[in-house]
């Protein structure tokens, strides 16, 4: 399986069934053929939001330029098809909704869904004040492309680079502590937080493969920071950052710090997030190790902009990762290319500019390297994984 369109495809289900409703969720899973026969991988919609995902820089901070530089790559095209497809998408949802086919949120649990999604819930509010504009309903229509582009690509990527680790000979031990932890997985939802060997995977996949490893920008307003700015100099004395200044952070770098997150930061080493039996780390030691570790994780983002679905984002890798190692094993397929047994100690990340990835050959590692775009991606579009039954 290609498991990177197998997860992105899984990722596009769940963020469509949880915006627009159950009904109206993609079946990407089951629709389309992740195996070698199957061209899953090329499936235009994907392409065409990953085309406009790596045009993040133009969209946000030189939107001057954009239609220069997507007529420049030819992405215009493609990322208008998957524009018209969440349009199209919202239009079909909405329908019912406007024709009071089926109830909203609030007043048709058993329909919609038990929590309502979010399309009705947004309905909803509006149609409470009065009846709603076009622009609103644009409004609406745009807050949830949002999501549904924000959802997807970041979610599948973080669950491909969590197996493939999982999958390389050096990390496979860590599956059989998985399974032994996962056998029964829990129904009840709550209890996925409470499985330290799952929580260590996912937290340690999103510390070394964040999905977006880019600056992540903010303005210091004209009016000066809104904030008792703490921030000082190595001699202590503190620094102001004058308005107009974007000041911007990384996950990719702060997560390659030794200190919080320890040696080796280049390795995949879910144990980091665990408590060192083996130099005797007391629980308190450990709890104080952790909140730093904690506090520096990027992943998501910080602050008053961070990210709307980390907690649904979380949620779904783990149930995900629990389901499938309770049942397969998995390993990098013989048929894509050489393994690399040892563990990491190069650059994870590809620099290697638009189309010439594609001239790349070589290892699982070579083949994994993160495309250093603001949401990265594997560099060549691909992870192939075999699938065994425990059974
Ligand atoms: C592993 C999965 C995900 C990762 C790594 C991720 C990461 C991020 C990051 C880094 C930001 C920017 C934060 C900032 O500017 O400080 C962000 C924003 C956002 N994310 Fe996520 N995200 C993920 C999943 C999701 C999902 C599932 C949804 C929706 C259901 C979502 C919706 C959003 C939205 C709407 C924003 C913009 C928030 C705002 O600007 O106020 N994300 N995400």
């Amino acid at each position: 399986m290609n498991v990177y369109s197998l997860f992105l495809a899984l990722a596009l289900d769940v963020v469509s069934g949880f915006e627009y409703g159950p009904q109206y969720s993609t079946n990407f899973i089951t629709d389309l053929d992740h195996t070698r026969e199957g061209k899953a991988h090329r499936n235009e919609l994907f392409l065409g939001f990953q085309e406009s995902s790596s045009m993040w820089f133009y969209t946000t901070l030189a939107p001057m330029l954009w239609d220069t530089v997507a007529r420049w790559y030819g992405i215009g095209e493609k990322s208008a098809k998957s524009q018209q497809w969440i349009w199209d998408k919202f239009q079909e949802a909405l329908k019912p909704l406007q024709q009071g086919i089926i109830g909203s949120s609030t007043n048709d649990n058993t329909i919609v869904s038990p929590v309502g999604n979010v399309l009705s819930t947004m309905y909803d509010e509006k149609i409470g004040k009065g009846p709603i504009s076009q622009t609103q309903f644009r409004e609406i229509a745009s807050e949830i492309a949002d999501h549904v582009i924000a959802g997807h690509e970041t979610t599948g990527i973080t669950l491909t680079y969590i197996c493939w680790e999982l999958s390389r000979p050096c990390n496979r031990h860590w599956q059989d502590k998985l399974f032994e932890e996962c056998k029964t997985v829990p129904s009840d939802l709550q209890r996925l937080d409470q499985m330290p060997i799952l929580h260590s995977i996912v937290q340690e996949a999103c510390r070394l493969h964040s999905a977006i490893p880019g600056s992540e920008p903010r303005y210091v307003p004209q009016e000066g920071p809104k904030f008792e700015a703490t921030l000082r100099d190595k001699h202590g004395t503190r620094v102001e950052i004058p308005p107009g200044t974007i000041v911007s952070c990384q996950p990719w770098s702060l997560h390659l710090l030794e200190t919080p997150f320890g040696a080796n930061p280049r390795q995949f080493n879910p144990a980091r997030w665990l408590r060192d039996e083996t130099t005797g780390e007391t629980e308190q030691e450990y709890e104080k190790r952790l909140t730093k570790m904690n506090n520096s994780m990027f992943t998501f983002g910080q602050g008053n902009r961070m990210c709307l679905g980390m907690n649904l984002a979380l949620m779904e890798m783990k149930y995900c990762i629990a389901q499938l190692y309770s049942r397969y094993t998995t390993d990098i397929s013989p048929e894509w290319c050489n393994k690399v047994y040892q563990q990491q100690t190069d650059s994870l990340m590809g620099t290697s500019g638009r189309g010439r990835a594609t001239s790349i050959k070589g290892t699982d590692v070579d083949m994994m390297r993160m495309a250093d775009t603001y949401t990265t991606r594997p560099l060549m579009n691909e992870c192939w994984l075999e699938f065994s039954s425990r059974d």
